[in-house]
């Protein structure tokens, strides 16, 4: 019994220091930001001093495909999303949405993934930032050149 924890704890400590080593080099011997493809890249170019500050409240922004989900056109500070309460939706639910003027969540959000249709947004669809991401004023990090297909615009 004791052998075998004392093997887990030395297994432990190996991968942790695997991933340690993994994430060193992003840190301090280089200096520099790297793409997931290896290009060295700039911080990103900002209006303001903050390059983390959201833009100002706008509306809707154009989607760039049809299954898109749509970028947050709003600040986010302080809108928690805890396993009790979620901020979002105090706005963007199917019962708030016309007093605040938010877009109602869509009903694909009701969808459990079995398949079963819930009257309330569906726990997969609960951590709203996993898909729907405010913006920065910023020039993107890494070029990009896609176009959506035709016919699907
Ligand atoms: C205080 C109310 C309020 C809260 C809280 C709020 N929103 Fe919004 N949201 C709005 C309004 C209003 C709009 C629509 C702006 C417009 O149409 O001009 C909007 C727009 C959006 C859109 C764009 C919809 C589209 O069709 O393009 C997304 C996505 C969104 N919000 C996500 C979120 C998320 C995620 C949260 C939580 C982190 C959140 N919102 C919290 C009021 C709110
Ligand atoms: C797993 C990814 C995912 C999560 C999590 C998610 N969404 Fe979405 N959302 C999408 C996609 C994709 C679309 C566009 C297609 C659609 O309507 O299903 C969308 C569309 C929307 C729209 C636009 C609806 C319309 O009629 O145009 C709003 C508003 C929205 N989501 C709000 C939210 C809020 C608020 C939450 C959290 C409670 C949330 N979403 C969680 C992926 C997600």
């Amino acid at each position: 019994m004791k052998n075998k924890s004392r093997l887990f704890t030395a297994a432990l400590a190996a991968a942790l220091m695997a991933t340690t080593l993994s994430w060193a080099p992003v840190h301090a011997s280089e200096g520099g930001l790297k793409s997931l493809r290896g290009a060295a890249i700039q911080a990103p170019e900002t209006e303001s001093a903050d390059p983390f500050k959201t833009m100002k409240d706008s509306a809707p922004i154009e989607r760039d495909y049809v299954q898109q989900p749509p970028l947050i056109p709003h600040k986010v500070e302080g809108y928690n999303v805890t396993m009790k309460y979620n901020k979002c939706m105090d706005c963007h639910s199917w019962t708030r949405y016309k007093e605040t003027g938010a877009t109602k969540v869509s009903l694909t959000h009701f969808k459990t993934r079995d398949g079963q249709e819930l009257s309330n947004i569906s726990p997969r669809r609960y951590f709203c930032q996993q898909c729907h991401v405010p913006q920065v004023d910023a020039k993107p990090l890494v070029a990009n050149k896609f176009k959506p297909a035709e016919g699907i615009r």
